[in-house]
């Protein structure tokens, strides 16, 4: 309140001061007008009256001057008329005024004295009057003087009229400013504040983060901002915590955040940890001219990210992003996540021409569908190959400058994009303890066999000390790859290949989630409460059940089929019609690519010919939001569904399934789940189905549906234990334990 009063007062002194200082000039202006206007009018009667005047004053006093005095005395503001001799004796005066001038005032005696006109005020029986004399003259003799003089009482009541009304406006400035200043204060700062520390207090209680919503206005933005992270911060350190206690209680040795923070600390011993993957976990991109931040869809970022927040060290990616380069320093690097830094990202920088041949063409035109086997065919051009190696080349500089000033760093290499980076860290670094992980299938030898580059591929990823695939399927497809394509010994026993003294170990570690009950947006851990009537409502449809998918809008996800299995179960199940909607989000991927562009307009028009055929009025059984949507943007569909569908026609492990799962702690809602994903090998309390059988699907919608509620918490129960266990943290502690196990003494029978 005393702030508020300091800037009312300072306000009003400084309203104040101006109105009076522009009233006093305007005062003073008005009244030199008045006088010259005064004196204006006065010489115009006096002059009038000269000529009349001057031949009799030299005849003294007279019933005529008498008579002319009195005509022209007491007119409106004219008070009166006087004519003086020389001598300064009145001759004839206006009668009101004669008694009021015993002696001659003293703008008379100065005209008469200098023979000139003189004009000004002077005090007249008490009362102040504006005097006029104008000399009158005979034969440039001075014969006396006839005298105007005027009312000014008027004059003051015009200028006091200024005062008042100055006073009256700075009175209500003065009232509006007070009330102006209260209001803006009030909203501005009082009530943000105020609710700031009503929803600290709330969280102080143990209330949730978004219990009563944070001050949004643009003044408190930033530290709103900063006070939902550090309550964030605050809310997973807590829950944590409550979840270490409550592990340690139960003796249970469930691998957590924390504990992998411990776990890699131990291991590498200061160490850096660096992961190295084409796509960036953040990528600053111009929306007009804001820049927003992204988190690119995809389950290599959904994976690893978690995994970076808790160990740190730096992670090696393609800056993407059109302003991805005005947020790093002069190394290239920035840290991540923008809003609360935990670990380093390094952008390595790539020609377009690199980005084509490498990424869209080698990458994703040939080894994507080489390894899917989705039927579409894999181009496998020479000019993409040379980017190819060109690109793997650039990125293990970058890794070899990273890991510079380390004796034993540990390197963690993503994907099919640089099966080449291996060797080439390798051969510079031979103690570097290096794993590659292939996050999508490894197809059979006769199909990896078509790819010209097949020896140079293989040769390049056993480089590595560790090779991992997410299931033993994938494992056993590579060894025999290897088999048939290299001379080098396979130790089918310990599931290695042994190549020029190098050993490299080849196992599954199955990908997963963060199954922490803040990542998985929990009210337990502080997130609001999912709300689907809000969901349909924003999506303005009517439905009664409802069932999710989530992709990247890619050909190996099975989307077409996954329409066509909602379209058979409203064919076969009329009753589900007006009922059942099943909402796809699918993020645009990979767009420059033709069939990935085709694709996108394939599912579109497969949504509409079906949503066409069943046609409602605020119904539709499928809705298509064709855009990235963040993880935060996915919970409440995940929490809300009836069911998700997951319908891969190949597929490494497919971390959609997981998510879904890990988001139910309701243990409500069931997993529709293709056979051909690695998930499925783990996931056995989903509907498994085969996505190329859409009778087989529609059933297992129509299941998920109607499944008994005991059964449905029971699956989910059981499917809710396995990813829980089997989280990010086993899968990374795993990784690096591996890592930090491997001998670099040769043995002496290793010969490839
Ligand atoms: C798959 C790949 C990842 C890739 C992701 C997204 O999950 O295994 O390496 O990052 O798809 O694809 P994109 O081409 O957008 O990175």
């Amino acid at each position: 309140m005393k702030i508020t009063l300091r800037l009312i007062l300072s306000l009003i002194v400084a309203v104040g001061a101006v109105a009076a200082f522009s009233a006093y000039f305007q005062v003073g202006q008005e009244r030199h007008r008045q006088e010259e206007e005064l004196a204006r009018r006065s010489r115009l009667l006096a002059e009038g009256l000269q000529e009349t005047v001057e031949p009799l004053v030299q005849k003294g006093p007279s019933e005529r001057l008498q008579r002319l005095v009195e005509r022209f005395g007491n007119r409106e503001r004219l008070a009166g008329v006087a004519v003086y001799d020389s001598k300064e004796t009145p001759l004839a005066v206006t009668k009101s005024l004669a008694a009021a001038l015993p002696t001659a005032p003293q703008t008379i005696r100065e005209a008469l004295a200098d023979g000139v006109e003189s004009g000004g005020f002077d005090r007249v029986d008490k009362r102040e009057m504006h005097l006029f004399a104008l000399p009158l003259r005979a034969a440039e003799k001075v014969l006396g003087a006839i005298v105007i003089f005027h009312e000014t009482s008027y004059i003051r009541a015009r200028l006091h009229e200024i005062w008042r009304i100055t006073f009256l406006r700075v009175l209500a400035q003065a009232v509006l400013i007070s009330l102006v200043t209260l209001l803006v204060v009030q909203w501005t700062f009082v009530g943000p504040i105020a609710q700031m520390a009503e929803w600290m207090k709330q969280l102080r209680a143990g209330g949730s983060i978004e219990s009563s919503p944070l001050p949004r206005g643009d003044l408190f933005a930033p530290m709103a901002r900063e006070v939902t992270t550090f309550a964030r911060h605050l809310s997973v350190a807590k829950t944590a915590a409550e979840e270490e206690a409550r592990l340690r209680q139960a003796s249970e040795s469930l691998w957590t955040s924390e504990r992998l923070k411990d776990h890699v600390k131990t291991k590498l011993g200061g160490q850096p940890l660096v992961i190295v993957s084409n796509r960036e976990p953040y990528m600053h991109r111009y929306k007009g001219r804001e820049v927003e931040v992204i988190v690119p869809a995809g389950g290599v970022v959904t994976a690893l990210d978690p995994l970076m927040r808790s160990c740190g060290g730096t992670w090696i990616a393609h800056g993407a992003g059109d302003a991805d380069w005005d947020f790093v320093d002069e190394r290239k690097r920035v840290r991540v996540p923008p809003d609360d830094p935990q670990y380093t990202l390094r952008r390595v920088a790539l020609t377009s021409a690199e980005e084509n041949g490498y990424y869209y063409g080698f990458s994703n035109e040939g080894l994507w569908p080489l390894c899917h086997i989705a039927h579409v065919r894999p181009d496998f051009r020479p000019g993409d190959w040379a980017h190819y190696q060109t690109a793997n080349q650039k990125f293990a500089d970058t890794v070899l400058d990273e890991i510079a000033d380390f004796s034993s760093p540990c390197v963690l290499i993503q994907d099919y994009h640089f099966a080449l980076l291996p060797r080439i860290v390798k051969e510079k670094r031979p103690e570097a303890r290096i794993a590659l992980f292939w996050h999508i299938p490894w197809p059979n030898p006769e199909s990896f066999g078509i790819c010209p580059w097949q020896k140079e591929l293989l040769y390049g990823m056993l480089g590595a000390d560790i090779l991992g695939f997410h299931t033993q399927y994938h494992c056993n497809n590579f060894l025999e790859t290897v088999d048939r394509t290299m001379e080098c010994r396979i130790d089918r026993e310990r599931f290695s290949v042994i190549k020029e003294e190098h050993l490299t170990a080849v196992k599954p570690f199955p990908i997963s989630v963060d199954f922490s009950p803040a990542h998985q947006g929990s009210p337990a851990a502080g997130a609001p409460k999912s709300d689907r009537a809000a969901i349909l409502k924003d999506l303005r449809i009517k439905a009664e059940y409802l069932g999710v998918g989530v992709d990247r809008v890619d050909y190996t996800k099975g989307i077409l089929e996954r329409f066509r299995a909602v379209e058979r179960f409203l064919d076969k199940y009329p009753a589900y019609r007006g009922r059942f909607t099943f909402v796809q989000i699918g993020a645009p991927s990979r767009t420059h690519i033709k069939r990935y562009n085709d694709f996108l307009a394939e599912t579109d028009a497969e949504a509409d010919r079906i949503n066409w055929k069943f046609k409602g009025s605020d119904w539709r059984p499928i809705v298509f939001q064709k855009r990235h949507h963040n993880h935060q943007e996915i919970l409440p569909f995940y929490r809300t569904a009836d069911l998700c569908m997951v319908t891969s026609l190949a597929d490494g492990m497919n971390l959609v399934a997981k998510e879904f799962i890990a988001a139910r702690d309701d243990e409500g809602g069931a997993l529709v789940l293709s056979c051909f994903a690695g998930a499925s090998r783990e996931l056995r309390d989903a509907l498994i189905v085969n996505p190329y059988d859409s009778e087989q699907t529609a059933e297992a919608i129509r299941y998920a549906l109607e499944m008994p509620p005991e059964e449905r918490t029971a699956r989910m129960k059981r499917l809710r234990e396995t990813v829980k266990e089997n989280n990010i943290y086993r899968w990374a502690g795993r990784l690096i334990t591996e890592l930090t196990q491997v001998r670099f003494e040769q043995d002496p029978v290793a010969r490839g």
